[in-house]
């Protein structure tokens, strides 16, 4: 009888705990090291046999719902807590932050022109493509119809990596050689870009070793010249955001292209500033042609197909677009400069010529 009391009380004051701390202490007070229950547990050892066996089941029992009880009160108290704390506690999101002393991030115009030209280029229905910086002789020449033996090969100021028995390797010079890797991965019909990274061993006011392209490609049955031309015209006016900008083909040559083409955009010179779109200057930004029969043959394209190429300097149409007067600023990692050339997280890009 004295036990069934015990067990009485241990639920009776259990179920009147309205906080996690008397739970706790009911816990104590009743399965502690000393609690009133697990006495009776370590005194069990002294009785009979049979009362033993039938005591000990009993409180072992009882000990497990106990505990059960006890969890799904303190469950049911935590929540009922949070619920308060959340109808009670309130957040002024319109409060001024405590310090104003924050520096914000910027992003590098590099990056900022790379989204344009991502964004422009895939709603005009290119996919985005990639190829290593490292790149082997393969694909960044001979594929692209440049042999050893071809001048071209001078003009690109590699940098030479070491070579294998079978290979040799170099730090991209462009990026047309991802023109070659698409052609031999994807089906016809396809349009790609791919911007990134290209190197060369060259260092002055106008070149740094290392800076960026991005590369256009597009097969199908019949592409032709005056498709390369709505392209291009197209992109060149969205990015620059000038609906009158003028372009002119001018003749050129590529290895990879035929016929071949420089592209100019025209301009004036106002109060030493640059003016695109207006006047009758005219400068260089990218040059393309139509993909060159033998690259087609390289990559083990069939040569019915026709497709037209371009390739773009990153450096040169963010420094026209946003005045930029040094290229080797880009790679300073001065962070004035970024403060004062670099784009806000916060600032919404401008998608109104969609
Ligand atoms: N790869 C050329 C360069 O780095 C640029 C280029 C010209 C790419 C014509 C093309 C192209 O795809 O058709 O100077």
């Amino acid at each position: 009888m004295h036990n069934d009391q015990l067990i009485q009380s241990a639920l009776n004051e259990v179920e009147e705990c309205s906080s996690v701390e008397c739970l706790e202490a009911k816990r104590v007070k009743f399965f502690g090291k000393n609690g009133l229950i697990t006495k009776e547990l370590k005194s069990l050892s002294k009785l009979p046999l049979e009362q033993k066996k039938e005591l000990g089941e009993k409180l072992n029992k009882f000990k497990n719902q106990f505990f059960l009880i006890v969890e799904n009160k303190k469950s049911i108290i935590e929540s009922k807590e949070i619920n308060l704390k959340l109808a009670r506690d309130f957040l002024d999101s319109s409060l001024p932050a405590r310090e104003n002393n924050y520096f914000e991030a910027k992003i590098h115009p590099i990056n900022q022109t790379i989204n344009e030209i991502v964004s422009i280029l895939g709603s005009m229905g290119l996919t985005f493509e990639e190829g290593p910086d490292i790149e082997d002789d393969f694909h960044n020449f001979s594929a692209l119809n440049i042999p050893e033996d071809h001048p071209a090969r001078q003009m690109h100021d590699t940098f030479y990596l070491k070579s294998t028995k079978t290979d040799s390797y170099v730090l991209r010079t462009h990026t047309s050689p991802v023109q070659i890797r698409a052609l031999k991965k994807m089906q016809i019909p396809l349009g790609i870009f791919a911007p990134g990274r290209t190197y060369r061993c060259d260092s002055d006011i106008t070149h740094t070793p290392m800076f960026h392209q991005v590369e256009g490609l597009v097969v199908d049955k019949d592409i032709n010249f005056a498709n390369l031309k709505w392209f291009v015209e197209k992109f060149c006016k969205i990015f620059f955001n000038k609906k009158d900008l003028k372009l002119r083909f001018r003749p050129s040559y590529f290895p990879f292209t035929e016929p071949s083409a420089e592209v100019d955009i025209n301009y004036s010179y106002s109060s030493g500033k640059i003016i695109l779109g207006k006047g009758s200057k005219w400068m260089e930004i990218l040059g393309c042609g139509m993909v060159h029969p033998e690259v087609f043959k390289m990559s083990g394209v069939d040569s019915s197909v026709t497709g037209f190429a371009f390739g773009m300097g990153i450096e040169r149409l963010s420094m026209l677009k946003y005045g930029m007067p040094d290229l080797r600023d880009f790679f300073e990692g001065d962070l004035k400069w970024l403060e004062h050339y670099g784009f806000s997280f916060f600032e919404e890009t401008d998608l109104s010529w969609r």
